[in-house]
């Protein structure tokens, strides 16, 4: 029988639980124990909140200090030992499923020319942005794609991927973003090793690019029937270049400032069933207003430098941070410059949430739109 107290989630307010516990009742508790069950006013208000109550917390991760760290880990193992050389990103609220925010994991990757790592598939969808360095590939389903900096890269959910860095190129560092803490909590994890370790590219290099990237026009033989977008890479430059041309065509977003989302180019929908990701202008002098939403969101500095206020907490950032806003976390974006435009790539879990019809959105009313700077 427990001894502990059942009444600690108690509410005093009407439609909610607000049982006191007596000896009769805590004697009642102790024998549903027994037979794997219990009361559902001791803990309905603790699992059912009011709103959204996350356990992460607003946290940036910033280069300077993460980078030695990372080119370390390339004198420490080899890719062979440990797989994949990753320095993950190890929310202070998530360390029990090793997320980032949320149920999203993310991590550091480096590769030295010359290595490659072995092939394998798991159920987790994948993405990569590259950060820096020159040389480095990727191989998902035979399709081989070189990598530049500030390309978007996917690895979906079942296909073969592997990664190196071509032996004429230099040291690359990329970030790395997965559902795996969701696929966890599903309970629907799988993950295999490629039986031949590597895998045969099949196809011309790039052409996945050079078949579904152009904007607005599809190729004739159209055979693709996964649930995920044909375009595996998408370039830095026409995405910075859509950007800029969207921005002389658009007051922008009061929230976002100029933001496009990654897409799947057939469906115009999120890039994976379970990820999405945008990239964001904050124009020269640009401060967004707060508002906040459902949903779990990973930034990384893709250009320029500035700062956001998470829940009043206020991350000064710059090119290549990266920083957390947690589901129903009040967030707001600020470029520094007065002369050059900042750019955000972010990734998150909205396509799980739109799919489940979870997405709630509400705008900052107080302060003209500002939250105060807590820390
Ligand atoms: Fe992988
Ligand atoms: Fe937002």
């Amino acid at each position: 029988m427990s001894n502990a107290s059942h009444d600690r989630y108690r509410e005093n307010v009407a439609g909610r639980a607000n049982v006191a516990d007596t000896p009769e009742l805590v004697a009642y508790y102790g024998e549903l124990e027994q037979f794997a069950a219990g009361a559902l006013w001791t803990v309905a208000n603790k699992i059912e909140p009011w709103q959204p109550k996350s356990a992460s917390v607003p946290t940036i991760w910033r280069y300077r200090d993460l980078r030695p760290y990372v080119v370390r880990s390339a004198e420490l193992v080899t890719p062979e030992q440990a797989g994949r050389r990753v320095i993950y990103l190890n929310n202070p609220g998530r360390r029990d499923v090793a997320a980032a925010v949320g149920w999203l994991y993310s991590g550091l990757q480096t590769m030295k020319p010359g290595e490659l790592a072995s092939a394998h598939a798991h159920s987790a969808s994948a993405l990569r942005f590259i950060m820096e360095g020159r040389g480095a590939f990727t191989i998902v389903d035979g399709h081989k794609m070189t990598l530049g900096r500030n390309d978007f890269v996917l690895t979906p959910n079942g296909t073969w991927h592997e990664h190196g860095v071509s032996a004429e190129g230099t040291p690359c560092i990329w970030q790395d973003g997965l559902d795996i803490p969701l696929v966890n909590a599903m309970e629907a994890g799988f993950y295999v090793v490629h039986p031949e370790l590597n895998q045969a590219i099949t196809h011309p290099v790039d052409d996945s690019t050079n078949t579904w990237g152009a904007t607005a026009l599809h190729p004739q033989e159209n055979k693709w029937s996964k649930p995920y977008s044909p375009l595996f890479k998408y370039e830095w430059e026409p995405t910075y270049e859509s950007l800029r041309r969207y921005s002389n065509a658009t007051a922008g977003s009061e929230f976002d400032g100029v933001l496009m989302n990654y897409v799947n180019p057939l469906t115009g929908g999120p890039v994976m069933p379970t990820l999405g990701a945008s990239m964001q202008m904050l124009r020269p002098g640009e401060k967004t207003k707060a508002h906040r939403h459902t949903g779990s969101f990973l930034y990384q500095v893709a250009k320029g430098s500035g700062y956001s206020i998470v829940n009043g907490k206020r991350l000064e950032w710059t090119e290549r941070d990266i920083f957390c806003v947690p589901s129903w976390a009040f967030h707001e974006h600020a470029n520094a410059s007065q002369t050059d435009d900042a750019c955000l790539f972010c990734f998150n879990d909205l396509p799980v949430i739109h799919a489940l019809g979870l997405y709630r959105e509400q705008a900052l009313a107080e302060n003209d739109g500002h939250q105060p700077v807590l820390a």
